[in-house]
């Protein structure tokens, strides 16, 4: 038996990149995957090619419709009775000088990396209390920590997914449930507008961070990981 058999994950911007690497790795040690995403196609895609001990399954939602993130978590008691890990995953980047950033990408970046968990937390946490159990992983970024030029929105949005994060887990640590944070530099993913550098993270090496506190022992809550690709010392 694998070690996440049985376990029952709402993984969000599952349909590429990063949170598919998540979707995949879980449902290859045993957990039923609930893949979210607006791309119905891709998900389809992703459950349908998925082969291994788990199992995936495709819902399309928006995360910043409350609505439908509502529907999302009604979908996964109904259907699986339970949820045991939700992954706050799906995101959004807009660099530019704060007086260059559009409005609409400032209000899309805290709609998706802010108010998406919040949102999905709010329609999650209640079961995850009545069940004194249950396990949420927020994906920041690097930019959640430090701040650079150009991050105004994308810095404030992480920024504010760190805060909140931190006040989950003050509020959830009574209800036995666990709250983590990852926080990692560039990943090999189509995320923002330029071509990811070959040196950045693997989607997979950060899936793996996400795997490490989903199954870290009884007792023990892993609350933040950092982690930085290895920039080669010409680059630096
Ligand atoms: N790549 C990096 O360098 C990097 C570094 C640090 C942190 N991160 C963080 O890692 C996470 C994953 O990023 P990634 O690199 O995998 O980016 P990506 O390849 O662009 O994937 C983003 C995912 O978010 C989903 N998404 C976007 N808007 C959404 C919405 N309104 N509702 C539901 N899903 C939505 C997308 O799916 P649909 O378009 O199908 O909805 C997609 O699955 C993000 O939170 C990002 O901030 C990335």
């Amino acid at each position: 038996m694998s070690t996440l058999t049985g376990k029952v994950t709402v993984v969000t911007g599952a349909s590429r990149g990063l949170g598919r690497a998540i979707a995949e790795m879980f449902a290859e040690n045993g957990a039923t995957v609930v893949a979210t995403a607006r791309d119905k196609t891709a998900l389809i895609d992703l459950a349908q090619n998925f082969s291994g001990e788990g199992a995936i399954a495709a819902y399309a939602s928006d995360v910043t419709q409350s609505n439908q993130v509502e529907g999302l978590i009604q979908f996964v008691l109904e259907r699986f009775g339970k949820l045991d890990i939700l992954i706050n995953n799906a995101g959004v980047g807009h660099m530019g000088p704060v007086h260059e950033l559009a409005e609409e990408d400032w209000d899309t970046m805290m709609a998706v990396n802010l108010k998406g968990p919040y949102l999905t937390c709010k329609y999650a946490i209640p079961h995850f209390i009545e069940r004194k159990s249950g396990h949420i992983i927020n994906i920041s970024s690097v930019a959640g920590t430090v701040t650079f030029k150009g991050g105004g929105g994308y810095c404030a949005s992480k920024f504010g997914l760190m805060a909140l994060t931190d006040v989950l887990t003050q509020e959830l640590k009574p209800h036995k449930v666990r709250v983590s944070v990852i926080c990692p530099g560039s990943i090999q993913t189509g995320f923002g507008s330029s071509e990811p550098k070959s040196y950045a993270l693997k989607p997979r090496d950060v899936a793996k961070v996400a795997y490490d506190m989903a199954t870290a022992p009884e007792g023990v809550i892993m609350n933040q990981v950092v982690m930085r690709p290895q920039v080669p010392p010409e680059l630096q």
